[in-house]
């Protein structure tokens, strides 16, 4: 069997970590579920739970993905051999498969536009006629099965070609220009005629509106974003050598996150504040709002379609992600399987995706537990699966990995202070498990 492959360059692993967490989550589903849920209170809970749970469970995963050198599913099996805990691996597989299922429906959604704003369709057009033109193409069958298997496409043919070739190239350069383009887009939006509502709606917490749903989809949303409790992290940390800091790395992570969903916040509120759209119009919502915006800009064409470009990035290079979690315990290691197992997985993805992408379609009248397909998948995995796995890998760190192994590791390549050592391992043990469980029993009426 051939060597492992390592990242090439200490910033490759952080590009590509980050790479996986930024993407529809901060600048597609913050906003809307935020806007669902009453704006200030949320956002605040929102941070919350990045900082109290997300923060540590991404050093968690980090710690055991580096600690095994390993695929997901053996990472656990080789830190707690003949356990059954290599199951949360599997778990985290199983959500990657449902995850890209849907989220390359919202992929595809990018790609219609970015054709569509080249194509010269979208200039000059009232908001009105912006969601007219959107909601017409996600209903129609054959363009959002198309976009979807496109985005599939080039999710295979980069994790096909292996870790380092694949995913760092891609990840080196969007970051920051995607960075600069928001903030030009947060000048403009902050600048509409009562743009103040949309800023008071997302930074005045109101907690009148806060139930335990709100507060669920807080939590979901900050596992979301930050990618942790599917093991993704627990993979792409397997292939770093030991001379990167863990902790800078999760810090860093989780301030651009924190960063670019402020951003994405303060450029969608004000904008739907201003043209009197409803915050509450669920995943169409961004699609909507943002080429209006953009209309406003000199040259807005053109700077929307670089946007999309960048957002196109952004979703696949989490996209990436997702399919890399699975093929690698699928060919074990070995990269002359890789290729075989990508398309295989891939395409299987895309098959069982198909019901979420005509959802806003053919499939809309199909409505189970009161949600879509694709409104189904998306609940299950945000705030079902991902707690579920964030709670075990919580566990299965107080559980099975000695204190003094985890100091060892979070030591190497970095100067980590032992206080701070100590402040995590006590919200890995104690609080993180003991909130996760409270929120989803609250959720439950347990009490
Ligand atoms: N963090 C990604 C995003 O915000 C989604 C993701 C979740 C990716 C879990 C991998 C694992 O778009």
């Amino acid at each position: 069997m051939s060597q492992r492959e390592q990242w090439s360059s200490k910033l490759g692993f952080i590009l590509a970590a980050a790479g996986s967490a930024i993407g529809l989550g901060a600048i597609w589903k913050f906003p809307y579920i935020a806007g669902q849920n009453g704006g200030g209170a949320f956002f605040l809970i929102f941070i919350l739970f990045t900082l109290v749970l997300g923060l540590p469970l991404l050093l968690a995963e980090f710690t055991i993905g580096r600690t095994a050198q390993d695929n997901a599913v053996n990472s656990y099996r080789k830190i707690a051999p003949g356990t059954r805990w290599h199951w949360v691996g599997i778990l985290g597989m199983i959500t990657s498969f449902i995850l890209l299922s849907f989220y390359s429906v919202i992929g595809g959604w990018i790609i219609v536009y970015l054709v569509k704003a080249i194509a010269g369709d979208l200039n000059n057009l009232t908001v009105d006629q912006y969601a007219e033109v959107f909601n017409g193409t996600i209903s129609d069958p054959v363009v959002s099965v198309l976009v979807q298997l496109l985005f599939i496409l080039m999710t295979i043919i980069v994790i096909s070609g292996g870790v380092q070739k694949g995913i760092e190239r891609v990840s080196s350069f969007m970051m920051p220009a995607l960075f600069v383009l928001f903030m030009i887009l947060v000048v403009r939006a902050v600048t509409l005629d009562g743009a103040m509502d949309g800023i008071r709606f997302l930074l005045l917490p109101d907690f009148s509106k806060v139930t335990s749903q709100t507060i669920l989809e807080a939590m979901g949303q900050s596992f979301f974003t930050l990618s942790v409790g599917v093991s993704v992290m627990v993979t792409y940390s397997s292939y770093l050598p030991k001379t990167q800091s863990l902790p800078r790395a999760a810090f860093s992570i989780v301030g651009m996150n924190i960063f670019i969903v402020l951003l994405a916040g303060l450029a969608i509120f004000p904008a739907v504040f201003s043209f009197g759209l409803e915050p509450g119009a669920g995943p169409v919502l961004l699609f909507n709002v943002l080429p209006t915006v953009f209309s406003q800009l000199p040259f807005g064409m053109l700077f929307f379609i670089a946007f999309l470009v960048l957002f196109l990035f952004a979703a696949l290079t989490s996209a990436f992600s997702m399919l890399e979690i699975i093929v690698s315990v699928a060919s074990n290691g070995e990269p002359s399987k890789r290729k075989k197992w990508a398309w295989i997985i891939g395409l299987a993805i895309f098959v069982c995706g198909v019901p979420s992408a005509l959802s806003y379609g053919v499939l809309g009248d199909v409505i189970i537990f009161g949600k879509t397909i694709f409104d189904l998948a998306d609940y299950t995995v945000s705030n079902v699966l991902l707690p579920i796995g964030a709670l075990l890998i919580t566990l299965f760190v107080s559980m099975k990995m000695k204190r003094s192994a985890l100091w060892e590791e979070l030591q190497r390549g970095s100067r980590v202070k032992r206080g701070l050592f100590e402040a995590w391992f006590f919200l890995v043990r104690y609080v993180c498990p003991v909130l996760i469980l409270a929120v989803m029993m609250d959720v439950l009426g347990v009490w």
